[in-house]
């Protein structure tokens, strides 16, 4: 549904090399860029990701991003057009638990990358940043003008890499060797929402292992994996008491990556981007809208708050829609739950989850 988009036309024939192609956003990426004439090439250390989900059409390297003779390697051998950096870790309160672990697969690795990228003259860079860079935003929705303040390790070691991404690119402009000033490095840094649902055809979807996020925890209850879900606090200042995120598709955020892409490829300047819709939906009503979309009730537990959690992130997601021209496809909540629950009905239960 996304691959005639006339305004990808421009990625046909590239070399796109994809970091955690074979994950959850990653593959969803990978074979939209693949429909739209890209040569794909994966690399995955397979933490969490799966070979099965990767596009045949694709090259799969295993490697780890963070490598830099074997990107270097990689980035010349496969004349490597542009970057899409997916990989990393993505669970907060595990970064709040574990910084150090966050501060070496995400901070440390991407610099090595983007080392790479710039000795192999490989100047298109995208980065799979995050709404937590923002904290606790004081303006609701926030847009990407709003101060950066991140309260989990998570949230900074992104922060760190778009800095590290932003001091690079601008090296490049002040240089004096005119190739540099000429072919400068420039990179969008999309900073995702809360990312959800699965591929219409349900080919593809979540599917890590021992996943935290809300969605993915629900369909699991659903589906009778998990013999409850708790609601990690019922005290914040919201109208229900429950944390208010902005919940986008992965078919809809996978097409924002190709068309920064393309926007990158003809000649548009760095930007950082907000990935939401701009409405926002409690954990109540989240879980609601799984037992609707699943026709199953399942347990709910109220329990204490969880650490590292903003109480309302919602983005103002106005740039990215006037700059891209991005139309958000499946912004229904029903569909994103549907999708997510379908996928998730097909997946083998794990021994034990609870
Ligand atoms: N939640 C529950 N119970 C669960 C799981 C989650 O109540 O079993 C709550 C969380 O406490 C939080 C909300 O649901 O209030 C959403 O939590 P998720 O774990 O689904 O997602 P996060 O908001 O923590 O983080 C996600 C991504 C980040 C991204 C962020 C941006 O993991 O990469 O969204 O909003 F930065």
């Amino acid at each position: 549904m996304f691959a005639s988009d006339k305004k990808t036309a421009s990625l046909h024939n590239k070399n796109i090399l994809v970091t955690g192609g074979a994950g959850f956003i990653g593959s969803h990426t990978s074979r939209q860029l693949v429909e739209a004439g890209c040569n794909v090439v994966v690399v995955d250390n397979f933490y969490s990701g799966h070979k099965w989900a990767v596009p045949s059409q694709a090259i799969l390297l295993e490697g780890d991003a963070g490598d830099l003779a074997f990107m270097s390697r990689t980035l010349a051998t496969h004349n490597i057009d542009a970057v899409i950096h997916f990989s990393g870790h993505i669970v907060v309160p595990e970064s709040v638990a574990n910084p150090l672990k966050y501060h070496q697969n995400n901070t440390c690795c991407s610099r090595n990358l983007i080392e790479a990228c710039t000795k192999n003259e490989v100047r298109n860079f995208i980065f799979s940043s995050s709404a937590a860079v923002y904290g606790i935003p004081s303006h609701i929705p926030v847009d990407e003008t709003a101060p950066t303040a991140p309260i989990n390790p998570y949230g900074r070691s992104k922060l760190m890499t778009e800095w590290m991404l932003e001091d690079t690119a601008n090296s490049f402009l002040t240089a004096e060797s005119s190739d540099k000033q000429q072919n400068p490095f420039r990179y969008a840094a999309l900073r995702y929402f809360n990312v959800a649902g699965a591929s219409l055809d349900g080919k593809l979807g979540q599917a890590t292992p021992d996943a935290t996020h809300l969605i993915k925890v629900a369909c699991e209850a659903a589906c009778g994996k998990r013999d409850y879900i708790k609601i990690f606090g019922t005290d914040y200042p919201t109208p229900d008491g429950t944390c208010i995120r902005d919940y986008i598709h992965v078919e809809d955020l996978a097409h924002a990556h190709l068309l920064a892409l393309s926007h990158l490829f003809k000649g548009g300047k760095s930007e950082i981007l907000n990935c939401g819709y701009g409405t926002g939906f409690s954990v109540k009503e989240i879980i609601s809208a799984v037992k609707q979309a699943s026709g199953k009730n399942f347990k709910v537990i109220e329990a204490e708050r969880r650490l590292g959690d903003p109480p309302s992130l919602i983005a103002d997601a106005q740039r990215i829609r006037a700059l891209l021209g991005w139309q958000p496809r499946l912004q229904d909540i029903n569909v994103i739950c549907e999708t997510a629950f379908k996928w998730e009905q097909k997946q083998p239960a794990p021994s034990a989850i609870i």
